[in-house]
């Protein structure tokens, strides 16, 4: 109450009864009550016009609160409303304005959330190294921290070249190779970020510029070797994070690895995607040493270059102690080698519901090996091995393996030469158990 500018004991809203009782009879028959504004809205008014010197938020009622919100300016420094204005109708306005379609539903139906996830990426996409001042993205931490728990960068801007260097390209060929390594095309710089964002849970990054249109140039979709080092240094220092999605970066064995030395023992990651990369046989051997010694629970290595070697490190991961329920190998080369260990693997203890091996050119040993998996273990719900060549064999051995008791909800053998009637009898078996599946479901719910 202290900071209120009206002397003690002002009342913002007077009683409404006592202007009700009173009867005032004015000589200019014009003359009407209601024109008269409430002196407790003139003051709530001002309050608005003056937040910006004299923000008074905390002292008001609830239902001026909303009076407030509903009408400051959405342009107000956010030094002043970040932490003052709490989740509502005020941050929903700012989002409005900003951005067309506003989803607040990504954003656990909170708007504040959703205004400061968006407002700080939109600062890292548009962030140009050495133009723009670092000091920008760190002086949002204090205003956003509390509030941004995800982070979904979609564009890293490179440096901009000297206009020079152009020039020269055509000066000779040898001049501009031995330019490639001086000026640096590393990109925003994540350590200075990630270890103050106390709340931040989830992080995708992709290195690529968007809509770069004539100006394209491989070296606008890749992390360069000293962003990868910077950025696996904040992972390590970001306690709190729980899924990292870096992915489309061109990121090889030697980032893949460098990352995960970083990532080792990481206290709260669960989820990790580096879909859509060029990791191969030693990145695969790194992540497997990070399985069992991690708690993760999905790993998505969708269109790599993993083969047969990498796959065994893997599977061996698998078989010895992970805590893994999802695994996403589709599009990589890991032929009936790494598949045949995968199965193999997921004979021993093993905790893993989802197998997604489609695109990767394995055959009916592969989908043999898998058959005995099925059999023995009920664990595995869905098995995606979509565009492969089992063949019919492989085909008939899965067939044979789903006339067990198994628990498969999904199993996806679309383009896989597999005999007609294989797979009538394989999606006849996934539906009964999807329907009973979905009853179970339904039943545990009405006791609950
Ligand atoms: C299995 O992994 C957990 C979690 O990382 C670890 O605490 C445990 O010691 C490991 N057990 C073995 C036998 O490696
Ligand atoms: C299965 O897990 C148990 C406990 O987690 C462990 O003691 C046992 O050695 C494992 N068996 C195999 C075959 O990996
Ligand atoms: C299947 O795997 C689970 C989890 O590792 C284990 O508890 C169970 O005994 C296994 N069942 C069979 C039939 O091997
Ligand atoms: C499937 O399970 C039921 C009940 O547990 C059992 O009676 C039946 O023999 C099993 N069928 C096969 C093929 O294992
Ligand atoms: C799946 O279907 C098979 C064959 O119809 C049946 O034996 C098995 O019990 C079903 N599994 C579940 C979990 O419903
Ligand atoms: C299997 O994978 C393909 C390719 O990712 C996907 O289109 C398909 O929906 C998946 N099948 C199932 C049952 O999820």
């Amino acid at each position: 109450m202290s900071k209120s500018p009206y002397p003690p004991g002002t009342q913002l809203s007077p009683p409404e009864d006592c202007r009700k009782m009173r009867r005032i009879i004015a000589e200019d028959s014009d003359w009407f009550l209601a024109v008269v504004p409430f002196l407790s809205n003139l003051c709530l008014q001002s309050i608005v016009r003056n937040f910006e010197e004299k923000p008074i938020f905390e002292e008001l009622t609830p239902s001026q609160k909303d009076f407030v919100q509903e009408r400051l300016s959405p342009s107000l420094p956010l030094r002043v409303t970040a932490n003052l204005i709490s989740d509502g109708v005020y941050w929903k306005r700012c989002c409005k304005q900003r951005w067309d379609p506003c989803d607040v539903s990504h954003y656990g139906h909170s708007w504040k959330r959703m205004f400061f996830e968006k407002h700080l990426e939109s600062i890292i996409e548009l962030f140009i190294p050495d133009v723009t001042d670092p000091k920008t993205v760190v002086a949002m931490v204090p205003l956003c921290k509390n509030y941004v728990k995800r982070l979904d960068i979609s564009q890293l801007l490179p440096p901009i070249k000297e206009p020079q260097k152009e020039e020269d390209e055509y000066g000779s060929e040898l001049a501009s190779n031995n330019d490639y390594d001086g000026p640096s095309m590393d990109h925003f710089d994540f350590s200075i970020l990630l270890d103050k964002l106390t709340s931040l849970e989830e992080l995708h990054v992709v290195y690529r510029v968007k809509q770069c249109g004539m100006n394209f140039e491989w070296k606008m979709f890749e992390m360069t070797d000293r962003d990868c080092e910077s950025f696996a240094k904040a992972l390590k220092s970001c306690k709190t994070l729980k899924l990292l999605r870096l992915y489309e970066s061109r990121i090889e064995d030697k980032k893949c690895r460098l990352l995960v030395k970083h990532l080792l023992g990481h206290p709260s990651l669960r989820e990790l995607d580096f879909s859509h990369n060029l990791i191969g046989d030693r990145g695969a051997r790194a992540i497997s040493k990070l399985l069992s010694t991690s708690k993760l629970e999905i790993l998505n290595m969708c269109n790599n270059d993993i083969r047969g070697p990498g796959a065994k490190a893997i599977a061996h991961a698998l078989s010895k102690n992970s805590t893994l329920l999802s695994l996403n190998l589709r599009l990589n080369r890991l032929r009936d080698e790494g598949g045949q260990a995968i199965g193999k693997a997921l004979l021993n203890n093993n905790t893993l519901l989802h197998l997604h091996l489609g695109g990767n050119e394995v055959t009916g040993p592969t989908a043999i090996a898998l058959s005995k998996v099925l059999v023995q273990n009920d664990t595995l719900k869905s098995i995606n091995l979509s565009c492969n060549r089992l063949g019919v064999d492989g085909g008939k051995a899965l067939e044979d393996a789903m006339s067990h008791n198994t628990s498969v909800t999904e199993c996806d053998i679309r383009l896989t030469e597999v005999d007609e009637q294989s797979v009538s009898f394989i999606n006849q078996v996934v539906w009964t158990n999807q329907s009973l599946e979905h009853k179970k479901k339904a039943k545990e719910n009405k006791t609950k």
